[in-house]
Order: C-alpha cells, then structure tokens, then sequence
C-alpha cells in the first residue's frame, strides 16, 4: 500500500487526521517530524539541560517516567511556549495495575473473570495516574501466557485468547472511557504486538516461534479486539517473532495491523528495542535497524535515539518515503489532538478525584475479593467463624508486608498505604480470638529454618494456622522468570512443620504466577490463591477467610503439577493418541522389561498424570452450584445465525456467591485441527442460598470461525460440542451443527 492511500485510509478512520496533518504537518521541518517520533525517558523530579535543548528544538513527542506534576507541567510549558511550532507531549507511564491504589496484578484481575473489576481498576488508574500530567500508559498487556516460568505471566491475562479479549478490551474501555479529552481519560496501548508471551523456555526477551496458524488463533485475537474497540496505541514486542523481530517485522505492523486490521492508532517501539534490531542480529547498525523499523511502521521509538540519528539520512538517500514519515506522524499528532492536548496540555490536579480517594480502596478491595480463587477446602476449614476458635496462627513471611502484596509493577504504589493480612485479620476478630505471628522465614526464598520451631508451638497451641506464603514481588514480572515454579526457600519444608502438629492448615499463596502445589497440597486444609492482591489485599482476604464473602475467583491460567508439563493449557489438540485414564500407567507400575508397546502409547508422560493440578476456569465457593437443562433455541444453525443457548444454575449450598458460568464448545472436525474445548463466553452470577436462575448465552456463527489452512477466518460448517459449567472440565453437554444453508 503506498503512504498515500495510507493517508487516504487515515482520513477516513479519523475525522482529524486530515486536519492535523494538513495544518500541522505542512508546516513541519523533517526533524521537527522525527522529533515528533522519538519518545526520552524523564529524570524524576527535573529537567537536564539536554532535554531541555530537545524540547525546544521540537525534538521531542513524548516522555516517559516522568510523574513529578510540576516537572510535567514544566516540560510541557517548554514544548508548548518554546518549540517553533508548540506541539504538546504525551507523557507515558506503566499504569499496569494501579497508581497509587494497586489493584491485584493483572492475572489476578483476570481470575475475577469480571469484565467490571478490570474496567474500574483502569478507571481508578487512569484517573490517579491522570493527577500528575500522564496521558498514556502501557497497558493493557495482552500477550496470551501459556507458561508460568515466565515472569510476564503476572502481568498478563492468562492462557485464553476469549477470555485475555473480552479483558483486554475492558481495560482498554477503563483507560480512555468515553471520550480521551476527558479529563482522567488516558490513551491505553496493546502490548507486546506479538507473540511475546511464547517465549522459548518461559525465559523473558528469548526467541518467540508460532506457526502463523497458531499465531492467527491464539496469540492474535486479543490484539485484534482491542484494535476494534479503539486502543490509541500498540507497543511492539521484544522478541524475534519467526526470526523476524517484531520491531521490524514489515508483515506484522503493516501487512497485519495496517492492511488487514485497517488499525488507525501508532505504534510505539518497546525500550530500545529499534536498537535491538542489530543485537538481535536481524540488522548490521543502528542506520540499518532505523530503516527496517520505520519501514514496519514503527511510529515512535522509545529511548534510544536510531530515528534520530539516522531517518533523515533515510530519507535524504530515497530510502524511506517522506509520505511514511508523514503518516506516521500524522498518526502520534492525531493522538495529541484526541487527548485535547492542543486545548490544554497542563494538569491541574485540582479538577481530578484525589489519589487513594475512598471509592477507589473500596474498588480495589472489590477486585482484590473477586480474584481470589479457593483451591482447596477439606472438611470446610474455610470459613473460619470467629465463635469456633479461640485463637488463630498466623505464619508466615508474606502475611504482614505491605509492600510484597502489591506484586510486580508498581512504580507508584506504596507499601505505607497497603493494608495487610495479619492487620486486617486482628481488626476483624478484635478481642474474641486471640491472634498469635510468627513469620517463620525472612522472605519467601529463605532457607533459613531457626525460626521454624516458634512457629511450630505457636500453631500447636492455635486452632488453626493460618499459613501466608508465596512468591516475593521480585520473582515475577519482566525479566523475573523462574525456571522451577515450587514455592521457593524452605517454605514447603514450613508447611510440613507445620502440618505435623496436627493443627488445620489454612493456605493463603500470594504469587505473580501459577505455582507448582503438588508437593505441598495433601499437608493443607485450604488454599486460597490470592496472587498479589494490592492494597487492599489484608481486608479482602479476611473477609473470605471469616466467610464475610464466598470466594469466586476462576483460574485464568492452568496450574500443572510439574514445571516438566509445560505448556499445559485447557484448550489443547486431542492429538491422534489422547492420553486417557485407562491407558495412563506411572513408571512406577510399568513391569522391569516390559515390551516397549505394553503402555497405552499415548500422548502423556510417564512420571506424572497428564492432567493438570488445577484447570483453567477452576475455582471453589463456600457454596455449590449446579447446572442443569442446557436448552437450545435450535440444533442446526446456518452461517449468519445465532444460537441462544439456556441453562438452569442453582445455588445448592448456604452461602450466597457469586458463580463464574462458562461456555465452551469443540468443533469437532476442522481443515485445522481444533482445540479440545475453546471457552466462547461467560458470566459471573449472584445467587442467593437456594436461588435458581436461568441464564442465556448467544454464539452466532460468527463466534465459530477460525484461521484455516489459507488463513482464511471461516467457521466450518460440521457438528459441534457444547459445555456449560463451572471450569474448563464441564461436563453437562450438548450438540448443535453448523449447516452449510446455500
Ligand atoms: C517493557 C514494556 C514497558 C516499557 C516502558 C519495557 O521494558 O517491556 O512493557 O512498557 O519497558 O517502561
């Protein structure tokens, strides 16, 4: 496509465009637009002179990581008042999962399963991060995570591509609400485009290789949902997609995101990775990765300087089209002018909520509690009434610190407003219980065992320990990958301490990532799996713990047994030898010398069952639901149809909660092969104790379809399964077929 029918393409989708760039652009230098391109890091809190001389020179579009206000105001004045042609900056900053309220990390907003939690949680960071003059931030992250080594998977959404859509766009819409001249409205942006979160060995940054099939299903939906529900931004990914990096990747960015997604926003690079191009070996020099870099269509790079020092040569030598250039500033200046940013680029703060205003801790107590996911409740440990016990063992290292339960990805957030486990559990009890701590290790890599034995006599004379252990904040998010995922230190060899005096063992695990429990969860009662639950994570827990609330968190990611199982994820191929009950045999049973065709020749390993610990969409509540009479508006749909699907829900337990209804369907025969289950909707739920409900799905065909062998999105006419329940392992099924009506 020449840059002039881009630019045609660009008017259409953008009212202001045309505008902006005939007003604008027409009286730009070529380094004035190259300015416009190039995004610099701020300095916290004041301004070097060199930036200073860039500002004024119009060498700058944007700053990051400057959220001082007056710093920000300053910068703005002098691009405004002292730049040749005024043109104001977006200010960026990673808001992933809160400012200064943090809400859990981004995986535990999505084991809410609440389109809701994740829009307000957006809100609430929109609007604070809004109070120090940032306009942009650098979420959602969208990148489908099939592999808890790696330490993204935190700030990720989870395994599933319908369910990291449906998401993804809820934290779009929360960003920029409405309208982005809004004041608290800022530009979200879909990172990291793509294939970032299949990163060989769960090892951060490491080579990403999807078969473009695979990429199209999987990977790609997310990005495309949030394109369609208008994110300002992309970000490109870090890594080597195909042995194409993604930051020159010409096929993505243009033949993808521009061509087929007709995506009107601008791409910015990730940090320094233009640069990267040559460490990557995909260039010889930074002139060369400028080059291949503008020629994707990156629009902006971050941090280092290769447009900078090398696009006006580019272009000067014929090599890229000045009409690019204009299209892609065109493209951050139609930003600017969405934000209002030519009206008012100051922030008065005064005009905004305050930061860690009352309604925004109760909204991150909201997220926190719905994000919990109880794994486990023998003998109905949990809930815990006050007038059953007289005193509680709190142990544990991660049970009193206010900064480890905001997780990963907080440069705002602080430890001093976080409100903790052990607090919010004493403040509950008051004076009936009697409340004893110890935290047994001094952090949760410790391997350091002398502290164990209070420990020990404290839950010996308790009714029941109370265990809060996990991973540290530093053990997940970026460049943070483990390769084991137990829980590190001596925290199992706690459990098991702890586990032999006989006393109840409540389990609450705070991690940025699924966590091996094999060898731990026989030695506990109950675990609550609480992620990194933020600020508020101490009241929200207690209240689940004191049965104030059900949980009713899901698990958006599949928690194997053994790090040596993955990738496990729900929605895999059946393969042409599908492991089965009857045919899996452990090592252990198979006979010395046995024939090497005596096992069940399936597609499982022999040292561990091939199902996961824990499923995706799996999850408990203090109550029982039951699904029952799935009705279908009709078995034969034709292309352009839609079904209406209806089940019954009851609340058979005595608590009221919340359920998480789930939907998948398998088609069962495709030009592709097609996953086991793929989850195509979902609902949370109240039910009072008792209560029934009927509860209404609809699936058009459109819901069916599928990248084919020519890459072609079809839905395939042929017969289809469907499951309504409350995991990926449903089991009340029906059947419907996709008729071909022509
Ligand atoms: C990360 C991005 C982030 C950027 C700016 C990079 O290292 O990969 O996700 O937005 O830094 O902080």
């Amino acid at each position: 496509m020449s840059a002039n029918s881009c630019l045609k393409i660009m008017s259409e989708l953008n009212p202001h465009f045309d505008l902006i760039v005939s007003q604008l652009l027409a009286q730009m230098s070529l380094e004035e637009k190259i300015g416009q391109m190039s995004q610099l890091a701020g300095h916290e809190g004041w301004i070097p002179e060199h930036l200073i001389h860039a500002l004024q020179a119009g060498k700058v579009g944007s700053v990051l990581n400057e959220v001082d206000l007056r710093t920000v105001n300053e910068l703005q004045r002098i691009a405004v008042e002292e730049s040749r042609l005024g043109i104001p900056l977006l200010i960026g900053r990673d808001v992933i999962h809160g400012f200064k309220t943090i809400f859990p990390i981004p995986l535990g907003q999505a084991a809410s399963w609440s389109e809701e939690v994740v829009e307000q949680g957006a809100r609430v960071s929109a609007l604070e991060s809004s109070t120090c003059g940032v306009n942009w931030t650098f979420a959602p992250m969208i990148d489908i995570s099939r592999d808890p080594r790696w330490g993204r998977i935190a700030e990720s959404l989870g395994e599933d591509p319908y369910l990291c859509s449906t998401l993804g766009v809820a934290m779009v819409k929360g960003f920029q609400g409405k309208n982005l001249k809004d004041t608290g409205s800022i530009a979200a942006c879909a990172k990291h485009f793509a294939g970032y979160g299949a990163s060989e060995s769960g090892r951060d940054y490491n080579t990403a290789n999807i078969p473009e099939n695979e990429l199209r299903n999987v990977y790609l939906p997310p990005f495309k949902a949030a394109a369609d529900a208008g994110v300002a931004t992309f970000m490109a990914s870090f890594s080597d997609l195909n042995g194409v990096p993604a930051s020159g990747n010409e096929w993505l960015m243009k033949e993808v995101l521009r061509e087929e997604w007709n995506y009107p926003g601008f791409v910015v690079s990730d940090w320094d990775s233009i640069r990267q191009l040559t460490v990557h070996g995909f260039t010889a020099n930074d002139k060369e990765a400028a080059f291949e870099a503008a020629n994707a269509g990156i629009d902006m790079e971050m941090v280092s300087s290769t447009y900078h020092d090398h696009l006006q040569a580019l272009v000067a030598e014929g090599k890229i089209d000045i009409e690019q250039i204009d299209f892609m500033v065109g493209r951050i200046l139609t930003l600017k002018y969405d934000l209002g940013l030519f009206d008012n680029p100051y922030t008065d703060p005064s005009s905004l909520p305050k930061v860690l205003a009352d309604e925004n801790i109760a909204a991150a107590k909201q997220a926190a509690l719905k994000s919990c996911v109880l794994l486990k409740n023998s003998n109905n440990v949990l809930p815990i009434s006050t007038n059953a016990v007289n005193s509680l063992a709190v142990i544990g290292p991660l049970a009193n610190d206010g900064y480890e339960q905001l997780g990963t990805w907080i440069f705002d957030g602080e430890a001093q407003h976080s409100q903790t486990c052990l607090q919010a559990i004493k403040d509950f009890v008051g004076d009936d219980v009697e409340v004893k701590y110890a935290k047994a290790l001094k952090n949760t890599r410790s391997d350091d065992q002398d502290a164990f034995e209070h420990a020990i006599a404290m839950a010996k004379s308790s009714d029941v320990a109370l265990m809060f252990l996990g991973e540290e904040s530093i053990l997940s998010g970026e460049a943070h990958c483990r390769s084991t995922i137990d829980l590190p230190g001596s925290q199992e060899q706690l459990i098991e301490a702890i586990a032999e005096t006989g006393t109840p063992i409540v389990l609450v695990v705070m991690a940025g990532r699924p966590l091996t429990l094999t060898n731990i969860v026989d030695k506990v009662d109950s675990i609550l799996y609480a992620w990194h639950p933020g600020t508020m994570g101490g009241p929200a827990i207690a209240d689940l713990i004191f049965g104030v609330k059900s949980p009713s968190g899901k698990l958006p990611v599949t928690f194997p047994r053994t790090v040596g199982q993955i990738p496990l994820y729900y929605a895999q191929k059946h393969t042409g030898k599908p492991a089965t009950n009857d045919s899996f045999v452990h090592m252990n049973d198979i006979p010395e010398r046995a024939a090497q065709t005596s096992l069940g020749m399936a597609a499982t390993h022999l040292d561990t069952h091939f199902s996961p610990l824990f499923s995706f969409g799996y999850g408990l509540s203090y109550s029982k639901f039951e699904y029952s009479n799935i009705t279908l508006s009709k078995n034969n749909i034709a292309i352009g149809d839609t079904l209406t699907i209806s089940v019954q829900l009851t609340n058979t337990g005595d608590y009221d909660s919340d359920e998480i209804a789930q939907l998948y369907i398998r088609d069962l025969v495709g030009s592709v092969t097609r996953p086991v289950k793929e989850l195509k909707g979902f609902q949370r739920i109240h039910l009072t104790a008792g209560e029934t409900k009927t509860i209404h799905f609809e699936l058009s065909s459109d819901d069916l379809a599928f990248y084919d062998r020519k890459m072609q999105l079809n839905a395939e006419p042929g017969q289809f399964h469907l499951w309504l329940g409350g995991s990926s392992e449903a089991s009340l099924r029906t059947e419907f077929n996709l008729i071909d009506a022509k």
